[in-house]
């Protein structure tokens, strides 16, 4: 049994100890940032530990590590002991199940579908969840998040008295808005784990540019001799001149903002997870700033692989399968994608969206090495959870409806079946339909 304690003095640093902690590695690094009295040297320490790396959590030392290094020369600040060892609670405590989520919405890439697992989490616990206080799906697209946000933008968290802002602290995170780690740590629970969800951009961009309307870009000629023409022949159209057609966003309104399309055109994912668009072009920003959120993320899902993701996501924060089950949620209807992206046009999303395939690649490596930590059963599981899901999607839903959305598509609904169980309503319901009991909790 592995279990951690941590405590914090009144004079404001931090103490802690492990207790039967089986990772070395974990406990000794841990015990060394706590004990500035202890005077083995941290060399030693580490020769030590590498000659003992018994923990199969390769990742969450990368983490400890990288945290080490940072604050190497200085004094260990409380805030990363703090970080460390709830890491150490995070990768190898798997009976204390996630309680608090911040799931950083990415664009187009399945997000709806777990947007709403991470709703129906919430809803199901009573948890209180960063709102939008201005818009009724909640999101805060572009907008720069601060330590102040929570009073000007968000709506107040459950059970707090309005205007208290030291107590407005959130559990939930599941709209779009942009990571801000340091931001986030000053009104997320401290124990929340973040993760988000990406996906192949050769095949997001296109959803990105039929979504956002990037075509609004091209001079009224081009429109008009496109008129007729399918996603396809204005994708190659965007590519024949993009540099110009992104920039021409800059000018343009979308939701009533001006401008907003020229951030979500290019590298959207990335973006979305905080790095700012001129830094898209720095090689070295763009390696630390993966490497940091590898370091900060506890999860990162992969559009492709959304089950394997959720599987594994649901060992590591120790959820119920019924945490994971979904239905479906926001795709195009098949009239609305009737066309295969061909492999040249492919390669070109992916060149142009290359710090978003850089991102990906990494993340997908680290999501099957998270597979093959799971071991034998994993096959197995997997199996049972696409049964699991097909016997909910059967036993949940009754027929189909469409909303429209955009000028050239329509999303798929499903209508939950009568006198549904609450699990079942909860999981078939249209997504703002549950947006909404949350937000009417926290008004
Ligand atoms: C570490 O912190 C203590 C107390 O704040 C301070 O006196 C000391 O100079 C610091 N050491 C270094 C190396 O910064
Ligand atoms: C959530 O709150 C409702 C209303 O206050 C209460 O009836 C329910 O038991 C709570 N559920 C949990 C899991 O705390
Ligand atoms: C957010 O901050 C960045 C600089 O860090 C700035 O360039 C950008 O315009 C800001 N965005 C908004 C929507 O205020
Ligand atoms: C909030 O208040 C309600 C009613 O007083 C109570 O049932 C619930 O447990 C409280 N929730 C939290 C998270 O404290
Ligand atoms: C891109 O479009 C603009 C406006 O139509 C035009 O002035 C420019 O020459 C075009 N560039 C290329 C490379 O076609
Ligand atoms: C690129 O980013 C690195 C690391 O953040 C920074 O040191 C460097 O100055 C940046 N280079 C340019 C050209 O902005
Ligand atoms: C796509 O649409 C075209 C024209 O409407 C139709 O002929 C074709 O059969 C459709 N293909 C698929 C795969 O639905
Ligand atoms: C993701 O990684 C797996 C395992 O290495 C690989 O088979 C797959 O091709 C990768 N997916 C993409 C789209 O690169
Ligand atoms: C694998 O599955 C079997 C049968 O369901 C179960 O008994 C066993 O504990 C599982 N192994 C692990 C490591 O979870
Ligand atoms: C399907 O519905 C039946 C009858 O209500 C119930 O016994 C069964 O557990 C449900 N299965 C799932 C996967 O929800
Ligand atoms: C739903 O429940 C109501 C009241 O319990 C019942 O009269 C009705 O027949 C049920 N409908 C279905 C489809 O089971």
């Amino acid at each position: 049994m592995k279990v951690a304690y941590i405590s914090y003095s009144k004079q404001g640093y931090c103490c802690a100890a492990l207790i039967c902690v089986t990772s070395l590695w974990v406990s000794l690094t841990f015990i060394y940032d706590n004990m500035p009295q202890w005077q083995y040297p941290r060399q030693k320490m580490y020769s030590t530990l590498l000659t003992t790396k018994t923990d199969p959590l390769s990742n969450g030392i990368g983490q400890i590590n990288s945290l080490l290094r940072r604050s190497k020369d200085g004094n260990v600040s409380c805030e990363t002991t703090k970080t460390v060892a709830l890491i150490a609670i995070r990768k190898n405590l798997c009976h204390s199940p996630a309680e608090a989520i911040a799931f950083i919405k990415t664009y187009k890439t399945g997000s709806t579908t777990v947007g709403h697992i991470m709703n129906r989490f919430g809803y199901q616990r009573n948890l209180s969840f960063v709102l939008n206080k201005r818009k009724s799906n909640g999101h805060l697209m572009i907008k720069n998040i601060s330590s102040k946000s929570p009073r000007s933008e968000f709506l107040k968290p459950l059970n707090v008295t309005s205007g208290n802002y030291k107590d407005y602290k959130y559990d939930m995170i599941s709209v779009h808005i942009r990571y801000n780690r340091r931001a986030m740590n000053t009104f997320m629970k401290p124990y929340t784990r973040f993760i988000t969800i990406i996906r192949d951009p050769g095949y997001q961009f296109e959803s990105a540019f039929v979504h956002f309307q990037f075509d609004d870009a091209f001079p009224i000629e081009v429109k008009e001799s496109l008129k007729h023409a399918n996603t396809l022949d204005r994708l190659q159209e965007w590519f024949r001149n993009s540099t110009f057609y992104v920039n021409k966003l800059k000018e343009l309104k979308y939701s009533g903002i001006k401008g907003l399309r020229y951030f979500y055109a290019q590298n959207n994912q990335i973006f979305s997870l905080g790095l700012d668009v001129f830094l898209h072009s720095n090689r070295t920003a763009v390696e630390n700033y993966i490497s940091k959120l590898d370091a900060e993320l506890d999860m990162v899902l992969i559009t492709e692989y959304l089950e394997e993701s959720l599987l594994v996501m649901k060992r590591q924060f120790c959820l119920q399968v019924d945490d994971i089950l979904f239905i479906p949620k926001n795709q195009r209807t098949e009239k609305a994608k009737n066309y295969t992206i061909p492999r040249s046009l492919y390669d070109k999303m992916r060149q142009w969206n290359s710090v978003d395939y850089q991102l990906y690649q990494h993340f997908n490596a680290t999501l099957w090495r998270k597979v093959e930590e799971y071991g034998q059963n994993f096959t197995k599981d997997l199996q049972e959870f696409r049964q699991q899901l097909q016997a909910v999607f059967k036993n949940c839903t009754k027929g189909v409806f469409f909303k429209r959305q955009g000028h050239y598509f329509e999303n798929v609904n499903y209508n939950p079946v009568q006198n549904a169980s609450e699990l079942c309503q909860l999981l078939a319901e249209h997504k703002q339909s549950l947006m909404d009991k949350i937000r009417k909790r926290q008004l």
